[in-house]
Parts: C-alpha cells; structure tokens; sequence
C-alpha cells in the first residue's frame, strides 16, 4: 500500500501577543494559576487586519513556496471560528495564494477536531488519487467572554499541511480509533462571537473521548501503548495534555512521564518520557488554536526532538460537542527542520505585546457587516483583511 502522510507543515501566529502575567496582575489571579495550573504563559491575539483567512494564507504560502502548487486539487480548510456562513474560508485562501482555478475548496467543523477530519480526508484523496496533494489549514481564533474562566485560555493560530504520497516527515498508519458523544460541553451559538463552555464538563468529556478513541484503535488493530514512542494531545491549555496523559497511563496500565516542564521532567524518575514536555512548547505561547492545536503539538515535537527518525507518534484529537479520533503516524527519517524551528521561535518573539486595556478593547471590538469599512493597517503577516465591502470581507497581499 501506498504511504500517504504529511509531507510538509507551517506554522503562523497572530500579531499581538497577551502575557498571562499581565492578566493575572489585572484580575489578581495568582498567576502560578496560569502558569503552572493550566500551563500557558501567553495568547496569541490578532490586529484588526487578522483573521483565520490571513494566518491560514500565511502559514501556506511558505509551504507553496517551498513545494509549489502543482498536484495541488483540493485545498481543506477546518476552523471553528468561521468568518461566513455560506462561503468556505479557503476560497479566499486560494486567491491569495494564487492557486489555480482547478483545485476543490471546502471548509471543514467539528470544534477542535476538524483538521483532523479534514486531514483523512486528505489522506482518502490520495490513496484513490496518488500523484495529487492536499494543501490542509487548520486556523482558528480562541475566544471566550472576558473575564470568564475561559479568559486566560485563549489564543490564535494556524498550521497548514501538505499532504502527499511518501511524505517527508510523517507516514500516517490506517488504523485509527473514534468516538462520538453528543455533550453540551462547548459550542458557539450563531449569534455569538465567544464560545459557551461548561469548563468541567469539557475536561471530563475530554478525557472520556481520549479513553474511548483509545479503546476503538485498539478494536480496529492499532498499536498497544508500548509500541508508541511519543504521545501528543489536542491542548486547549497544555495543562490538558498532562491531564490526558495521566488518565491514559492509568488506562493502559503504563508508566508514562506527566512531567509538563523541564523543572518536572528533571524529577520524572524512570517514567517513559514521550514527548509532553517539547511536544507543549508552541501551544504554552499561542494558547488555544483550536482545530490547529494538535498540529502545533506536532510541530513543536518535530522542532525540538531530535530522536525522531522512524519512531511512531500517536496524537489524540479532540473536539467538543464531541468527536475525537486517536492516529499514529511514524517519523519519516530526514523529518529534522532546523529553519522551521527557528523561523517559529523568530514569529511568537516578534509578536507585538498588548497591554491589558489594549487587549480588553480589541476583544470588544466587533465590526457589523452592514457597514463599509477599512481596517486599519497593523499586521507584519504576508496578507491582511483589509475591510467590507457591500457586506463582503476583502483581502488583500501586504
Ligand atoms: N498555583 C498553581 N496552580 C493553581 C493555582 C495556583 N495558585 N490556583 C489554581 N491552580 C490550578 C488548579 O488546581 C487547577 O489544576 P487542576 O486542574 O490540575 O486541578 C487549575 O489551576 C485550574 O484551576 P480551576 O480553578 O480548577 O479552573 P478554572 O475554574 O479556572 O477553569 C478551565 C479552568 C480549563 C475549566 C477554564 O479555563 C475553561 O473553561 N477553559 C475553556 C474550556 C477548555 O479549554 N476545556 C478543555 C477541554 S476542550
């Protein structure tokens, strides 16, 4: 059979940049909380010229550049924090980029878990059609109200994969485990621009999916816990991850390393380290990127381990509502990227800090698409959403 996987992957953040110190010093939060207690340190947040159409463009042009387009016929976009309810996001993707007119678009939604879906999609359309590529974005903004607990576990990102035949870092395995429970743990009413949550009921219907997609791989002749080398969470706060790793160490009966930080995994003892530490470092700084989340986890694990060449990854996706897959993949060898590693370090260092109040206003700030309008000129991205006209969102190359 054919190995289809990941042949490439981006990353892109927004703008602005929240520190959750500065948070926590506005709420009196002791922010050990946001730290340690839910381990994130920052959000990303985007310029009124950013949405998930610009961050997604941004973080495929390079793999365009990188790659080129041909091959390319479908182009997936998955978000939960869409800007249209007809019109898929990624057909103003594939003007930006300039893709041909031949290429199928769609968008992708199921909460956090949608570029996953969109990601077997992909992967379907290239076992029938061989020599084609899938360009995958996954891009969403976070948001909850302000001042609710979900505040500090928002954030913004987007991570495009371009998947192919004999991919060069990450061979996808055919066996997957799912599981759907129709939960009220999150969602986000039409008439909404932040999402509903029942904070405890979404960890608990987190780690019951995690059990339950782990138990269906295992039905559907997956590998068992000790055949997988690393082990990598959707982290809608990466605290979520250490969560998941517990229940499932308890689950399978493994001695699985929980230690989220280079402080804890100094102190792991003899637990199998597999990854939770490095596969957390970009999701500690962006927050929570939703449908990208899990994907950030991959590129940060791939940025930063360097053991990788023909190990097997599993990765747990997760999205409310619920539906959730667990996959594996292995490592192609030649997988190392040492310019991605640094060009994601250069993107959250460079992001522009917002003051609490600074934050506080943007966050209001909702522009009602019956009037015209431009934005002003704030991005540093490749493209920028540069307003309405006659009700329609315009984009434009910076
Ligand atoms: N120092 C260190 N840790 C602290 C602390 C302090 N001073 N104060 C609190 N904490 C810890 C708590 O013990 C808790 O850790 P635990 O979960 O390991 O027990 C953690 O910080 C969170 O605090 P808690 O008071 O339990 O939660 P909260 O009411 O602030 O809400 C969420 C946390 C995640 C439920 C909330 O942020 C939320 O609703 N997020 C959006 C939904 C979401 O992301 N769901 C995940 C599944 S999709």
């Amino acid at each position: 059979m054919t190995s289809i996987g990941i042949h490439d992957l981006e990353l892109a953040t927004a703008h602005h940049v929240l520190d959750l110190t500065r948070l926590a010093e506005y709420n009196g939060t002791d922010p050990a909380k946001y730290h340690l207690g839910l381990g994130q340190d920052q959000m990303s947040f985007p310029a009124p010229d950013e949405d998930i159409i610009t961050m997604g463009a941004s973080a495929a042009l390079p793999i365009l550049e990188r790659n080129g387009a041909e091959g390319i016929r479908t182009l997936l976009f998955a978000t939960e924090s869409g800007v249209d309810q007809s019109k898929a996001a990624g057909v103003s993707v594939h003007r930006l980029l300039g893709l041909p007119r031949h290429v199928r678009v769609t968008e992708f939604k199921q909460a956090c878990y949608g570029g996953t879906a969109a990601l077997q999609a992909a992967i379907g359309i290239v076992s029938r059609f061989p020599g084609e590529r899938v360009l995958v974005i996954s891009s969403d903004v976070a948001r909850y109200a302000l001042d609710s607990p979900g505040e500090p576990t928002q954030g913004a990102g987007a991570v495009a994969l371009l998947v192919s035949a004999d991919p060069a870092l990450v061979e996808i395995e055919p066996a997957t485990g799912l599981y759907t429970d129709d939960v009220d743990d999150f969602w986000r009413p039409n008439d909404s621009s932040t999402a509903v949550v029942d904070g405890a009921l979404s960890v608990s219907a987190y780690l019951d999916a995690l059990t339950g997609s782990w138990d269906d791989l295992q039905a559907h002749g997956g590998p068992g816990i000790a055949e997988i080398d690393r082990l990598l969470y959707h982290q809608p706060f990466t605290k979520m991850a250490k969560k998941g790793q517990q229940r499932l160490a308890r689950h399978t009966g493994a001695d699985l390393s929980a230690a989220l930080t280079a402080a804890e995994q100094a102190n792991a003892g003899d637990a199998r380290d597999t990854g939770l530490f490095t596969g957390s470092i970009y999701n500690r700084r962006l927050g929570n990127s939703y449908t990208a989340s899990v994907f950030a986890a991959l590129a940060a694990l791939l940025d930063h381990d360097d053991d990788l060449a023909g190990r097997r990854i599993g990765m747990f996706s997760y999205g409310s509502g619920s539906v959730s897959e667990f996959l594996t993949g292995t490592v192609r060898p030649g997988y190392a990227r040492r310019d991605r590693a640094e060009r994601v370090a250069a993107a959250l260092n460079a992001r522009a800090p917002l003051e609490v109040a600074e934050y506080r206003e943007l966050h209001g700030r909702v522009f009602p698409s019956t009037q015209d309008l431009e934005t002003p000129r704030v991005t540093s991205a490749p493209f920028r959403f540069s307003g309405l006209l006659g009700r329609a969102r315009q984009y434009e190359r910076r």
